[in-house]
C-alpha cells in the first residue's frame, strides 16, 4: 500500500492499513491484542465507508469465523473467584446477562427476517444467524466455566435471568412483536424497515455496540478474563459485519421509498422512550465507568448510525436522545 493510500485509509477509518489488518485478520490466538476500543470505535465504519455487498461480508465471514469451543476460561473462572470483587461480580453480571439473554433471543428472532429480501441478503442473514447462535453458546460457555452455573443451554439462561434488567423489556419485546408481524408478511419492505431499525440501528449499532465495551475495557485494564476478553472481542468483529449489513439495508430501503424515514424516525420514538427511563440501578463504577460515559457512548453511537444512513435527527428525536437512560446495559 503506497503512503497516500495509507493516509487515505487512515483517513476514512481511524486506523493505519497495518491496524485495519491486524483486526481484520485476526484469529483467537492473537485477538488479545487487539484493543476493543478500536473495534468498536474505527474498524467497524472503515468497511461501512466502502459499502461493502452481501456478498463481501458473507465472504468475510467465512474468513473470520471463529471455534467458540476453542476458549479456555481457566484463567476466567480463577479471575472470577479469586481475583475479582464482590462488587466488580455484581455489576459485571448486571451488565452480561443483558448480552447473554439479547444474543439467545436475537438468534431466535433472526430466522424470519430472511424469509423476505434478496437472495444475496438471505446469504448474508444465514451467517448472522449461525453467528449469533454462536455468540449465545459463548455466553452459555462463559457462565458456565467461568461463573459455575450448571444444567444446560435453558438452565443456564434460566438462572442468569435473574441479572437482566428491565430495560431489556423494552427493545426486546418490541422485537418479539415485529418478528411476529413479519412472519406474516416477510417482504413487507415498511415491517422489515421497522425490524432492521429496532434490531440492527438500535440494539446492535447503538446499545451492543456501547456496551460491550463496558465489559471489555474493564477486563483489559484490570487484566482479569482473558477467555471473555477474547471470545466477545471477536464477537465485536462480528458485529460490525451485522452493523454494517443493517445500515446497507436500510439506506437502499429508503432510497427506494423515502416515505419510510417516517418508520425509522417512528421506530426510534418507540424505543427511545421506552430506554428513558428505569427503576433499576446499574453500578458501572465497580468496573471503571461513569453512568455519564455510558449515556455519552449511547449518544454518539445513535448519532454516527443516523448520520451513515444519511438521516437528521428531527427535533422531538434529539431532545429525547438526551435522555438515554444508562440503565440499558443490554445487547444482541
Ligand atoms: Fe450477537
Ligand atoms: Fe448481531
Amino acid at each position: 500500500m503506497t503512503l497516500i493510500e495509507n493516509q487515505q485509509d487512515k483517513q476514512r477509518s481511524g486506523l493505519t492499513a497495518d491496524q485495519f489488518r491486524a483486526i481484520e485478520g485476526a484469529q483467537l490466538g492473537d485477538i488479545n491484542d487487539v484493543d476493543i476500543n478500536d473495534v468498536i470505535n474505527k474498524y467497524i465504519y472503515n468497511q461501512i465507508a466502502e459499502q461493502p455487498s452481501y456478498v463481501e461480508q458473507y465472504k468475510r465471514y467465512l474468513k473470520q469465523r471463529w471455534d467458540v469451543y476453542d476458549i479456555d476460561f481457566t484463567q476466567d473462572y480463577k479471575d472470577w473467584h479469586e481475583n475479582m470483587t464482590e462488587a466488580e461480580r455484581s455489576s459485571f453480571l448486571a451488565i452480561a446477562s443483558g448480552f447473554h439473554h439479547g444474543e439467545r433471543q436475537v438468534e431466535v428472532e433472526l430466522p424470519v427476517f430472511m424469509l423476505g429480501g434478496s437472495e444475496d441478503q438471505k446469504l448474508f442473514i444465514s451467517s448472522q444467524i449461525e453467528d449469533e447462535a454462536r455468540h449465545t453458546v459463548f455466553f452459555d460457555r462463559f457462565y458456565h466455566e467461568a461463573i459455575g452455573l450448571e444444567g444446560d443451554l435453558m438452565d443456564v439462561l434460566d438462572q442468569s435471568f435473574e441479572w437482566v434488567g428491565e430495560t431489556f423489556i423494552g427493545p426486546f419485546g418490541l422485537l418479539a412483536y415485529q418478528a411476529d408481524a413479519l412472519l406474516k408478511n416477510p417482504d413487507d419492505l415498511k415491517l422489515r424497515v421497522q425490524y432492521a431499525t429496532n434490531y440492527m440501528l438500535w440494539i446492535e449499532g447503538v446499545l451492543a455496540v456501547s456496551v460491550m465495551q463496558i465489559t471489555l475495557r474493564y477486563a483489559r485494564q484490570r487484566k482479569v478474563l482473558p477467555g471473555y476478553y477474547a471470545g466477545f472481542t471477536l464477537t465485536a468483529r462480528d458485529e460490525a459485519r451485522h452493523v454494517q449489513a443493517g445500515l446497507r439495508f436500510l439506506t437502499e430501503a429508503l432510497e427506494e421509498d423515502p416515505t419510510l424515514i417516517r418508520d425509522v424516525h417512528d421506530t426510534l420514538r418507540t424505543v427511545l422512550l421506552m430506554s428513558s427511563t428505569s427503576s433499576q440501578y446499574v453500578a458501572y463504577e465497580p468496573i471503571g465507568w461513569t453512568r455519564e460515559d455510558v449515556q455519552a457512548m449511547f449518544i454518539t453511537q445513535l448519532v454516527r448510525k443516523m448520520d451513515l444512513i444519511g438521516l437528521e435527527l428531527p427535533p422531538d428525536l434529539a431532545g429525547m436522545v438526551q435522555n438515554i437512560s444508562a440503565d440499558n446495559a443490554i445487547g444482541g
